[in-house]
């Protein structure tokens, strides 16, 4: 007997609406910018995949290095009943955690995509057939009301995700969180760290070209989205390291002059030779950073552990008491 229910918190319209709102804003200004989210389209996501296995993209085993060695010691650390999971994708590294949890009841992925949420249930139900999974279809970006369940709870979120966002969108974010929380509940969250920037650049602009690919990857989406006449052959892919912020950006730079018209905008965005839409930026933290975004967000950092070089990390921290 299988105990799986679906809560969806997005309509189908709802990712039309903000394409269309992120795509006016974004190619509007200067200097002109996308968000990342829109990459993950199904070519996209499989194309991060890739991205996952190149040589030159160390996060995703970085991670999952220090996730198999401290599964249990997270397990017992936050003692949890219920583990959410923040775009939990297929819960692909997820599943080792919850096969160390013995006092888990209740797993809650969120992901935006409906169909990996049912994917991941299936084969999660299929080893666990005791586990409560509630799917959420939502966009973690935004507040989050969990279904009830039984604490204590641990929120995770992996991945370096976390990077994509500004600060002051980090710090938003991390209040979200917290407000999903009570006193004692946990948060385990991947966190990329500053490191060498010829490792970092590499990892953004990969020798074969898949992280190229994954870029203008966006302006297909547009095209066939928005109906617009996007030639992404005409861009490049760009990975720079800003120093003073200590992030990544990835960008895509016109080539040459260009109109390209979006029709379902009824717009034309005119481009400069060599003008850039700034795609992503991929933060790049230090401890002691992370420490303090944390408590800002009424979180303290209890537990940092990092991969055998030290390349990337996770933290568990754990919601104050906000009277204490
Ligand atoms: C999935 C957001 C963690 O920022 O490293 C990979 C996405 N972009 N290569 C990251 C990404 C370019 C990735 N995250």
């Amino acid at each position: 007997m299988s105990d799986f229910q679906l809560t969806r918190t997005l309509d189908e319209n709802a990712a039309e609406k903000a394409l269309r709102t992120d795509v006016r804003g974004g190619l509007t200004g200067s200097p002109k910018k996308l968000p990342p989210k829109w990459f993950y389209d199904a070519l996209g996501s499989e194309l991060f995949e890739d991205i996952t296995r190149l040589p030159e993209y160390y996060p995703t085993r970085a991670e999952r290095e220090i996730l198999l060695e401290r599964a249990r010691e997270i397990a017992t650390e936050s003692g949890a009943r219920t583990l959410v999971e923040l775009g939990s994708g297929s819960s692909e590294k997820t599943r080792h955690l919850i096969e160390a949890m013995p006092a888990l009841e209740t797993y809650i992925p969120v992901d935006v995509s409906e169909s990996a949420l049912r994917g991941a249930a299936d084969t999660l139900l299929a080893e666990h057939p005791g586990l409560k999974v509630h799917a959420l279809v939502a966009d973690f970006t935004r507040p989050l009301r969990l279904p009830d369940s039984p604490g204590p709870r641990l929120v995770v979120f992996l991945g370096g995700t976390i990077g994509n966002l500004l600060p002051p969108e980090r710090a938003a974010f991390l209040a979200s969180v917290r407000a999903m929380l009570s006193p004692g509940d946990a948060l385990l969250m991947g966190t990329d760290l500053v490191k060498d920037e010829a490792v970092l650049v590499a990892a953004y602009d990969d020798a074969q070209g898949v992280t190229a690919e994954f870029n203008k990857n966006v302006l297909a989406v547009i095209d066939r989205e928005l109906g617009a006449d996007f030639h992404t052959a005409e861009f490049t892919h760009v990975a720079v390291w800003n120093k003073e912020h200590e992030w990544i950006e990835m960008r895509l730079r016109a080539r040459s002059e260009a109109v390209v018209k979006i029709r379902a905008l009824d717009m034309v965005v005119p481009f400069r030779a060599g003008e850039e839409i700034l795609t992503e930026i991929s933060a790049k933290f230090r401890q002691e950073g992370v420490r303090k975004e944390l408590a800002s967000a009424g979180l303290e950092l209890t537990r940092w552990w990092t991969d055998s070089e030290g390349r990337f990390a996770l933290s568990l921290s754990v919601a104050e008491d906000p009277v204490g």
